[in-house]
């Protein structure tokens, strides 16, 4: 079969890895890809937002299977758009993908169906959200823009200056465009976070392995949030209880919540979790794999993903027995200087033939006449599979030294 692969991050380069080691594959094409995903599949120059130019190739191309790995496409209904055309494709279709698409979309179901995450009011109107925060006196509190922000668009605010300069910022200056026409002022939890993805079709759920993801650019969990610094998997606070008390509360009430407001979802879930005292609370929805997340789920699924995302698009998930590897894995991710700000691009990367024992995963980088040069923020994920995450972290790090270019920006506290 051919498979498109839609994206060109980390994320998208892991799961093309993974695609390619099914027996059913036998050519496949990332869109636009990176220069890791140039080396085992065909690029192919479309933006991962162009939906007619995707569309037009998957038909041309004899596609079988397109993979959608970012959520802008998946909320702008490229997965009706593909399946009008009467080809497959995998991910939420619009009216599903709008859990993400949407902060208020979700906050209001959750509330419907009683799913527990922070208290919020939801406001149209700057005026009035300063109004309403003029009688605030706790602090801190979180401001969300209620459509996508590529991962910016939550404001942790201390100060009722900050709260005046946010509320300006997303709903007057527009900095996120219409995702900021309205906001989302919600209670601010506390806790350890855990990343909670599921494969999920009509009627069928399966978690997969969990996964602790380092969202703040600085050691110790300080400084500005990223897309993620590194992850690890196992996530050690999770067990089969934690599992099975999130499965019952949280994602099949959610999943029920979709299909009585008559949008069910299929796809990738993911939920962003807080550990609070009060019990695990819902910070967020995503309808895709979490990147750095697949980076160290995907090397630990043992069953073909392509049976599993063909599982899903005809509703019988619950016939797999889906596999994963007792291992854990680890990845750090090496980002440009300046990120999660303004970073230079198009510098040389030396250093990645030295790799042992480590997949590195390309984010941000390109061919630049035959030499991989930088060109995003996340650069390179450095990916290791041990008996423990202690192994797999050392493997990772040993590996990430090797690897030099300009301005290279990584945490050395990734799992502690
Ligand atoms: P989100 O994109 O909604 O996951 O938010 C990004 C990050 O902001 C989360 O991973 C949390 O670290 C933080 N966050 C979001 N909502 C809250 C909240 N209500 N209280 C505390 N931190 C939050
Ligand atoms: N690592 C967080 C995300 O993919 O949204």
């Amino acid at each position: 079969m051919k498979v498109l692969v839609i994206g060109g991050g980390g994320r998208e380069h892991a799961l093309v890895w993974k695609l390619t080691q099914s027996p059913k594959t036998d050519q496949i094409y990332c869109a636009p890809g990176n220069a890791g995903t140039s080396e085992i599949a065909t690029n192919i120059s479309f933006s991962d937002n162009d939906i007619p130019g995707l569309l037009s190739f998957a038909k041309e191309n004899s596609v079988g299977l397109t993979v959608v790995g970012p959520e802008v496409p998946l909320v702008d209904g490229i997965v009706d758009e593909f399946e009008a055309a009467g080809l497959r494709i995998f991910g939420p279709n619009a009216k599903a993908a709008i859990l993400e698409g949407s902060k208020i979309f979700t906050k209001e179901l959750l509330a419907k169906y009683k799913i527990p995450t922070a208290d919020y009011h939801r406001f149209s109107k700057a005026a009035i959200a300063k109004n309403y925060l003029s009688t605030n006196t706790t602090y801190p509190i979180v401001i969300k823009a209620d459509g996508l922000a590529a991962g910016k668009g939550v404001l942790i605010i201390s100060t009722p200056e900050e709260a005046e300069a946010g509320i300006r910022e997303i709903m007057e200056d527009r900095v996120f465009g219409d995702a900021g026409s309205e906001i989302i002022i919600e209670e601010f939890l506390t806790g350890p976070e855990l990343s909670m993805l599921c494969f999920v079709d009509t009627h069928t759920v399966v978690p997969m392995v969990s996964a602790k993801d380092y969202k703040r650019i600085g050691e110790g969990d300080t400084g500005l949030n990223t897309g993620g610094m590194g992850a690890i998997s196992p996530n050690p606070l999770y067990d089969q209880k934690l599992e099975n008390y999130c499965l019952e509360n949280i994602i099949e009430p959610s999943l029920e919540g979709m299909r009585q407001e008559g949008r069910p979802f299929k796809g990738i879930l993911y939920c962003g979790i807080m550990l609070t005292e009060d019990g695990p609370k819902v910070l967020e929805y995503n309808v895709r794999f979490g990147d750095p997340e697949t980076q160290v789920i995907l090397p630990r699924l043992e069953t073909d993903l392509l049976d599993i995302f063909e599982a899903i698009i005809d509703d019988h998930l619950n016939e797999l027995d889906v596999q994963w590897s007792s291992d854990s894995a680890a990845t750090i991710v090496l980002a440009s200087g300046g990120y999660p700000e303004s970073y230079p691009k198009g510098l040389s990367i030396t250093g990645l033939e030295q790799v042992v024992s480590s997949t590195v995963f390309h984010a941000g980088t390109k061919i630049d006449d035959k030499d991989v040069v930088t060109s995003g923020g996340r650069v390179l994920t450095v990916t290791s599979k041990a008996a423990t995450v202690g192994e797999a972290l050392r493997i990772s790090y040993a590996n990430a030294q090797k690897i030099e270019f300009q301005g290279k920006t990584l945490r050395t506290d990734i799992g502690s």
